[in-house]
């Protein structure tokens, strides 16, 4: 039976270790075994989940794996992971952003089976669409545990779809936005809040059963010509709000090429 040892508790991992042992699911939820920094957060899962454990080090949960999931900040990935000792045919699973197949390679060896993948918290109510490069089957087994997963074929492709990820503060932040206006304009707080989340989630939803999602149609169809969306749009775009948006990617996407040549 597959056990999946996981080397970072925090946020990612904990939505990850919740998807697996959600209720309702086929099949009895799996072994997990965590690594034991951020005691807190460990010990609120093992309380929660009795298939989840915690080992006694880093070299423990390695050593306990069948599966092993590297959920580390990227900053911590070589210091932690370059002291361990990892048995040949591991399966290993990175959800550590912008860290390639070969930085990992040089970081931890021997290493026949890793896979990259790009979770969002989605995964702990099953409802995630999880990105994975290079396709495998210990990461499609996972992923598909927790909602579906999208093969990449190139790892370019896989760290441009990891870049977009990061847009999603800014969505949230310019949503708080509209709701904070909407309070300011004599609107209760929480109708504000849940009206807005209702409004968007009216629009959203229905796009992830869609044949197809064409953004552009969707954004023209939402226009009355003269109206009010129209005026609304008018204002960002001469705003530059748009280019902003580009800008921002193109620098995230520098960043995480940057970090294949860190130590
Ligand atoms: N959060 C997301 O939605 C998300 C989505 C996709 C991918 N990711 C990726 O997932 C990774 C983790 O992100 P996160 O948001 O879950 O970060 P996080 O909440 O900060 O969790 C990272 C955990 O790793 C622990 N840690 C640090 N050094 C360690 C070591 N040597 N041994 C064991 N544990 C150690 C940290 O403990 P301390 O706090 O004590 O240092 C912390 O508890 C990142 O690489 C990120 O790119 C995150």
């Amino acid at each position: 039976m597959t056990v999946y040892g996981i080397i970072g508790v925090g946020a990612i991992s904990a939505a990850i270790v919740r998807g697996l042992c959600r209720a309702g699911q086929s099949g009895p939820p799996p072994d997990v075994l965590l690594s034991p920094r951020n005691a807190r957060l460990a010990a609120e899962l093992t309380g929660q989940f009795p298939t989840v454990q915690v080992a006694v080090s880093n070299q423990q949960v390695v050593d306990g794996a069948s599966v092993l999931l590297l959920c580390l900040r990227p900053q911590d990935a070589a210091s932690a992971l370059s002291a361990l000792t990892f048995r040949p045919g591991l399966e290993i699973i990175s959800v550590m952003a912008g860290i390639t197949v070969h930085r990992l390679t040089q970081i931890i060896t021997p290493v026949t089976d890793l896979a990259r993948s790009i979770p969002l918290p989605d995964v702990a109510l099953g409802q995630g669409v999880t990105p994975l490069f290079p396709p495998s089957p210990a990461a499609s087994a996972l992923f598909s545990r927790l909602g579906t997963v999208i093969e990449v074929q190139d790892e370019r492709t896989f760290e441009a779809l990891s870049a977009s990820t990061a847009t999603v503060a800014a969505l949230l932040n310019y949503l708080g936005t509209v709701a904070a206006w909407l309070t300011g304009a004599g609107v209760p707080a929480p109708l504000a809040s849940r009206y807005v989340a209702a409004v968007f989630s009216g629009v959203l939803n229905p796009l992830q059963t869609a044949a197809e999602v064409d953004f552009g149609k969707l954004a023209h169809n939402h226009q009355t010509p003269g109206g009010l969306n129209e005026q609304f749009l008018g204002v960002l775009k001469q705003a530059g709000t748009f280019r902003a948006v580009e800008r921002g990617l193109d620098q995230v996407l520098e960043r995480l090429d940057s970090r294949q040549s860190q130590g």
